[in-house]
């Protein structure tokens, strides 16, 4: 993995708001399609649209844009909005798959793709609540 030195925010070297709506939208798109990610796309309500909504406004703030989540909704406390779902290592591994993807698709910069993969990881790792 490449670690770049570029000092500007995840936010400015992804290309603002088209791209991390874009990211999300084919994020969406390949949960809902991909029969690999059945399993998480199951946890999910019907219309991804509020889902969609709020991971746009999250990853803004997340990649160190503007804070569109944390103003409308607060502190993310992210673990524990997920803890009624249950996560274990199939359904991390599921949502990095449908991520690691759309990054691929949407994002030309490899080292910029590399950082974020390493950072969702982290992320969706916390997230697990399952034991195994
Ligand atoms: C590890 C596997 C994960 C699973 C299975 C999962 C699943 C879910 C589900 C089922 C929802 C509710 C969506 C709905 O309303 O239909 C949700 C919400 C959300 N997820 Fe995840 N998620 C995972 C990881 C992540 C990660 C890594 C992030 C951020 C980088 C994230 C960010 C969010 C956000 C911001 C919401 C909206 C929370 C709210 O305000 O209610 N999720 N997730």
């Amino acid at each position: 993995m490449q670690i770049s030195n570029d000092k500007r925010t995840h936010y400015e070297r992804i290309g603002g708001e088209e791209k991390v709506r874009a990211l999300v939208q084919r994020f969406y798109h390949l949960m809902d399609e991909l029969p690999e990610t059945h399993g998480i796309r199951k946890l999910h309500q019907a219309s991804l649209k509020g889902a969609a909504d709020k991971l746009f406004m999250f990853l803004t703030g997340w990649m160190g844009g503007p804070q569109l989540y944390v103003e409308k909704f607060g502190h993310p406390r992210l673990r524990m909005r997920h803890i009624t779902f249950p996560i274990g290592e199939d359904e991390r591994d599921q949502w990095m798959l449908c991520m690691n993807q759309a990054m691929q698709d949407v994002i030309e910069d490899k080292a910029l793709r590399d950082e974020l993969s390493a950072a969702f990881y982290k992320t969706a790792d916390f997230m697990r609540n399952k034991t195994e």
